[in-house]
């Protein structure tokens, strides 16, 4: 028999699921890897305690001690094995934490296992050959708010959680380009990013590029001395000053005239600007993030936006998806603001019919999460029973009736094999709506779908779903 090993590496795998451990165990032999498991926390620091390990694949929520707090251990020991988290549900502060702690990178299951091939590979490459990209040790802030929290669980969204998650580790002369159509959380992954990485109390100063006359906006952004011009009696500061070493947010930055443009470069650049009519210079400390729905590539070749400029800002790019291409989260997020709006508008609206979800998933969204948040804000408000209906939604969106019959995802060859994988797609997806909605409540959210308790559990086990990550 052929047991050799290819490769020198050992690889700890901690999960309290057997299953999992067990298929991690399948996949690193199979490629040749030496592997150690661990059931928990405890057991895991036991272990790197003891033995040479190169990666390590850590589920988040473990008993005892969990995931982030075995990494943060590994860090205030100055440990450094690159380490690939793993969770059931991506929320958005599980990944940013993750990735402050050095984490690796950030995986959510269902476990794909082509990806977490290609990962090791990816995480032992570079543990070996760049010992040198040491991050910079900004204090992990634990007491973050969550008022600004992205709601999504899509992959898409967990790529965005783990940029938030790295940008706040580097210094903040690292300026952030934010894009994405409009409506899509541009402003808000730019209060993430600086909730994230400051403490409290430094200021976010956000200015929009297109709302202010042209000819203030550069006393607006950089503020002026006494008798700089007509009218000014006295000094000014300007945002680049009163954001001190907090966050200057620099909206709409697509319609920034020419000539500022120049002068942003520089103040972005040499971290240094004059106020206007001044010449005494002053050091920019804040972080520069700015964020645009136009196409600036297409900008520049037209001739309107510096391509240095660009080149300067786009360091850390961070792309938002349209909400029509992550449709995964319409009913997370549809479930978030009915909860929002049932708060503010004083209802007790329960949840949306069938008939009415089907509406939101298929919908295109062109004003993206912004329009699903003015939606829902409308329908709390006309709902009369207790489940936001079909009908009002079709109404407020006159959507041809065709959405009535929604096109399934038809993937495979087989009868048997398309309807599994329909069914499967909606058992998982009803199942996450209850608990979503019942916040996690297994009995409450059996007794709501008609089912026993039992029932409802087994459907959760085979579609992978923990209570706890709803609560
Ligand atoms: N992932 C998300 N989770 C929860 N709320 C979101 C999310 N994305 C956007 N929103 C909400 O949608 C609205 C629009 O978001 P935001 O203002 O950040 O969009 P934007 O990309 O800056 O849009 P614009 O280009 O029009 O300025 C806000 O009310 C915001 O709270
Ligand atoms: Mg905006």
């Amino acid at each position: 028999m052929e047991d050799k090993l290819k490769h020198s590496e050992k690889i700890l795998v901690v999960d309290d699921d057997e299953k999992i451990r067990f298929a991690f165990l399948e996949v690193l032999k199979k490629e040749g890897y030496a592997a150690v498991i661990a059931g928990d926390g405890e057991e895991a620091l036991k272990v790197i305690g003891s033995e040479k390990l190169d990666l390590i694949f850590m589920d988040i929520s473990l008993p005892k001690i969990t995931g982030l707090e075995v990494l943060k251990k590994m860090k205030e020991e100055g440990i450094n094995i690159p380490t690939i988290i793993i969770t059931g549900y991506g929320i958005m502060q599980n990944a940013i934490k993750a990735m402050q702690l050095g984490a690796f990178d950030y995986l959510t299951k269902p476990l794909d296992i082509n990806k977490i091939r290609e990962l090791t590979k990816k995480a032992l490459t570079k543990s070996t050959t760049s010992g040198d990209v040491e991050k910079d040790n900004t204090s992990f802030n634990a007491d973050i708010t969550d008022r600004y929290e992205l709601i999504g669980r899509s992959q898409r969204m967990q790529e965005i959680y783990k940029l938030i998650g790295m940008v706040s580790t580097t210094p903040n002369t690292v300026p952030v380009l934010i894009t994405g159509e409009s409506g899509t959380g541009k402003e808000l992954v730019a209060r993430a990013i600086h909730g994230n990485t400051m403490g409290t109390g430094h200021p976010f100063i956000g200015i929009n590029c297109s709302a202010v006359p042209d000819n203030l906006l550069e006393s607006e952004l950089f503020g002026f001395e006494r008798g700089a011009f007509t009218g000014a009696s006295e000094r000014k500061l300007g945002k680049f000053e009163l954001a001190q070493n907090g966050t200057i947010f620099l909206d709409e930055i697509g319609n920034l005239l020419p000539g500022l443009q120049q002068k942003l470069l520089r103040a972005i650049q040499e971290r240094e600007f004059e106020r206007l009519g001044g010449d005494v210079p002053i050091k920019v400390q804040a972080r520069f993030i700015a964020a645009t729905n136009r196409d600036l590539e297409s900008e520049i070749k037209d001739g309107n936006f510096r391509e240095d400029l660009f080149f300067r800002l786009n360091v850390v790019a961070i792309k938002l998806p349209p909400l029509r291409e992550r449709a995964d989260d319409i009913p997370l997020l549809a479930n978030y603001f009915l909860a929002k709006y049932n708060e503010h508008l004083n209802k007790k609206v329960k949840g949306f019919s069938s008939h009415a979800n089907s509406i939101l998933c298929s919908y295109s969204f062109p004003g993206n999460v912004r329009e699903l948040e003015n939606l829902i804000e409308r329908a709390v408000m006309l709902a009369r029973g207790e489940e936001i209906t079909d009908d009002i939604l079709a109404k407020m969106l006159s959507v041809n009736p065709s959405v009535k019959d929604p096109v399934l995802p038809i993937n495979g060859t087989t009868f048997k094999q398309s309807r599994d994988y329909v069914l499967n797609l909606f058992e998982k997806q009803f199942v996450e709506n209850k608990l979503t909605a019942l916040h996690g409540n297994v009995t409450a959210a059996a007794k709501s779908s008609g089912m026993t308790r039992q029932n409802f559990q087994r459907m959760m086990k085979k579609c992978n779903i923990k209570a706890e990550d709803f609560k």
